[in-house]
């Protein structure tokens, strides 16, 4: 609406990169003064559409599939003043250059915490139990009868659960994994958080450490230039052939072509991604070949609650930010 003080409607105009939740939406709607300009699709914004979206505006609401970079912060000029992401990853946004400006940026941690963490356990266990195999063997008619040793997989009871980022997530997903019998938790960071330890006695180790003694490798860190590669031949080479690698933080953690080689070479058991290098996988991608493989596509936080409270934290975070008032959830830079 134009109402509200002179020239407010300005100071609240945004750019919205896709047709989010309903519920975020209205948050932006009703909020006087705020003039939104949505690119009102399922798919991602082009980015010459996006380049120019954003031109003038002084709110950038975005996804993690739009690449913030020096050349959207150009091309939006002085005036954005707030980005606000729906996401709790923030690889995707050009940190420097958006501090340099003193652009203040939003995102969302805790309101999907829970979500991703069960889908981690979830894929952890579609992957050690061979989930995905077993209902195509039920499909094509390879169940002719029980047999001892088929469809065999490896268990959580007395096991050893390695978690790499012992951080939101990482630590609900412990929280969920512990009840099915793990012997012993093991984390790596950039340092040892005892504080965060200490619920599932888990034991801070070199990343080395981890992967040589871990049954199950849980990789929930945050993608940085440190992480960017970090479980790459080297590390799958020190798992055991009986381990399981779990991922769902971002893909290019993981060198894929040397995880590729330790599926298809038995150097470790199975894998199970949610995220991958690039999104979406291609259908003819090597690791699709493989049944010790479970790929999903990027649904850590898929459930309607959480993807609808994301959406409403991300809209009041923008105007918190275009408001100048604390945010909910501003990302300190
Ligand atoms: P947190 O910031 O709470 O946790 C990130 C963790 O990464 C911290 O524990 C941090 O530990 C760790 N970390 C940082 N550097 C390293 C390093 N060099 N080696 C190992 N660990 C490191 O974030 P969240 O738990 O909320 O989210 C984690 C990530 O999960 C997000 O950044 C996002 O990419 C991904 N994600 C994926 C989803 C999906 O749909 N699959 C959904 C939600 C999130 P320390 O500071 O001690 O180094
Ligand atoms: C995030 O928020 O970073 C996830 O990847 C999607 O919810």
């Amino acid at each position: 609406s134009g109402r509200g003080r002179a020239g407010a409607g300005a100071a609240m105009s945004v750019f919205v990169t896709r047709r989010i939740p309903a519920e975020g939406l209205r948050v932006l709607s009703q909020a006087s003064g705020c003039r939104v300009q949505l690119w009102d699709s399922e798919e991602p914004v082009p980015r010459a559409e996006l380049l120019a979206g954003v031109a003038g505006k002084r709110g950038l609401l975005c996804l993690l599939s739009d690449r913030i970079d020096r050349e959207v912060l150009e091309a939006a000029g002085p005036g954005l003043k707030v980005i606000s992401t729906m996401s709790v990853g923030f690889d995707h946004l050009a940190l420097d250059e958006i501090k340099k400006r003193g652009i203040r940026v939003g995102y969302t941690p805790d309101v999907l915490t829970d979500a991703t963490a069960e889908l981690s356990v979830a894929l952890l266990l579609s992957a050690c139990r061979r989930l995905t195999e077993a209902v195509e063997q039920v499909k094509n008619g390879g169940w002719t009868t029980w047999k001892p040793l088929w469809m065999c997989g490896y268990g959580l009871s007395d096991s050893t659960v390695g978690i790499i980022g012992l951080g939101r997530i990482g630590q609900a997903v412990a929280r969920r994994l512990k009840p099915f019998g793990v012997k012993k938790f093991l984390y790596t960071g950039s340092r040892p958080r005892p504080e965060s330890a200490a619920e599932f006695e888990a034991e801070f180790v070199p990343l080395t450490k981890l992967a040589e003694e871990s049954d199950f490798v849980v990789v929930t860190c945050a993608l940085t230039p440190a992480t960017k590669g970090m479980c790459n031949k080297d590390f799958f080479s020190r798992m055991k052939k009986t381990s399981v690698f779990v991922n769902t933080s971002r893909g290019a953690v993981v060198n894929q072509e040397d995880l590729y080689d330790a599926l298809a070479h038995g150097q470790i058991a199975a894998a199970g991604l949610d995220v991958t290098t690039p999104e979406p996988l291609p259908t003819d991608h090597p690791l699709l070949s493989l049944k010790n493989c479970v790929i999903l596509p990027h649904v850590g936080s898929a459930t309607y609650a959480t993807r609808s409270t994301m959406a409403v934290l991300a809209a009041n975070n923008l105007l918190a930010g275009l408001q100048g008032d604390p945010m909910p959830h501003e990302l300190v830079l």
